[in-house]
């Protein structure tokens, strides 16, 4: 969908009924209202999407963002290989990932929602070290995000790794797992922040896009 085909349909949801509203996101942990399941939560708001989004005043206008976006400038990254080996740190997150990095570096209350006020939460004022959700400021051991997939596959001549990369026209074609308008993969090609229906402690981590973690990593991998 083009950026103001889905901002038109996520003006329509904000203003829809509150039931209609809440579809998959209000059984997960990312219901931070008073009626989430999770240990984190507000006492008193009752809106489900108004954690993340606002129908206006958005702080960015793709998808009418409205929580605060953290001021990090600069995250630790992991190194990528381009070529024959070459290594070089992977890009500074941006796009949907800086999304959700406004919560999961843990610099940014969960209830500041920008120029919708602050919300008062219960559990934890904001994801600290220790807790489950916190990633910090230092992805270097996390899967690099916000990187554009290479067109060919100058990977496979480099019989030095173990994982191969499958060209991305292939993963496009088949659609397994979303890339971005720019065609570079973020937090939301392995998780869908508004669904959580495959979690499975142990075997399929939260909010994950296909229903085993194998199917999301061989999408663009190939093991050798
Ligand atoms: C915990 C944060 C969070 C909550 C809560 C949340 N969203 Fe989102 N939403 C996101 C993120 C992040 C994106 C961007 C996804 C992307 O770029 O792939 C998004 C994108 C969207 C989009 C654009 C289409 C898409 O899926 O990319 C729509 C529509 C949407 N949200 C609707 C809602 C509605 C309605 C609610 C309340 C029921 C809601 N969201 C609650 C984080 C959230
Ligand atoms: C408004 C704040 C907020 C935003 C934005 C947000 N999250 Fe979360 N997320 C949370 C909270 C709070 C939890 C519960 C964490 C806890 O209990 O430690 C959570 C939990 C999670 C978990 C489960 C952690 C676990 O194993 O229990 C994952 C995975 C996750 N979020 C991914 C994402 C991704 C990916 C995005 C962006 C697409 C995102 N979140 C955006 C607040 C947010
Ligand atoms: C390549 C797929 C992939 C990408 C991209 C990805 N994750 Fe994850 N994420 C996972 C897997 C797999 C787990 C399960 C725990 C593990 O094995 O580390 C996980 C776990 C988590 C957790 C639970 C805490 C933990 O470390 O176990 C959070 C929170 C989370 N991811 C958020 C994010 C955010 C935010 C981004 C973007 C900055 C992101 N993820 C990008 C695959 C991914
Ligand atoms: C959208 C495509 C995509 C998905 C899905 C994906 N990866 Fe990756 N992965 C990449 C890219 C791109 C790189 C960076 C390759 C490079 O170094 O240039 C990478 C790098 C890696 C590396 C580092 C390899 C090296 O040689 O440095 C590991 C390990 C890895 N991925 C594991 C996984 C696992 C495990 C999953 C599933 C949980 C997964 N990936 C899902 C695209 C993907």
């Amino acid at each position: 969908m083009t950026g103001r085909c889905w901002t038109a349909a996520l003006l329509a949801l904000l203003a829809a009924p509150l039931g209609a509203q809440q579809g998959g996101v209000s059984a997960t942990p990312h219901n931070l209202s008073a009626s989430g399941p999770g240990e984190i939560k507000s006492t008193e708001e009752t809106q489900v999407c108004k954690f993340c989004h606002v129908p206006h005043d958005a702080t960015e206008n793709t998808p009418l963002w409205g929580h605060a976006l953290s001021k990090v400038a600069s995250y630790s990254v992991p190194d990528v290989v381009r070529g024959q080996g070459r290594r070089q740190p992977a890009p500074q997150p941006d796009g949907a990932s800086r999304l959700c990095l406004s919560c999961h570096d843990g610099t940014v209350a969960l209830g500041d929602v920008g120029r919708a006020g602050a919300i008062r939460m219960s559990g934890a004022q904001r994801l600290e070290r220790g807790r489950k959700g916190y990633l910090g400021t230092d992805l270097s051991g996390s899967h690099p995000v916000s990187i554009e997939l290479p067109e060919g596959d100058a990977s496979r001549a480099d019989a030095g790794r173990d994982m191969g990369l499958r060209p991305v026209h292939e993963i496009r074609n088949e659609g397994l797992v979303k890339l971005d308008a720019q065609g570079k993969m973020q937090c939301t090609t392995c998780h869908d922040p508004h669904a959580d229906r495959y979690h499975d402690p142990g075997r399929v981590p939260r909010f994950w896009v296909r229903p085993t973690v194998g199917e999301v990593c061989l999408a663009c991998h190939e093991l050798r």
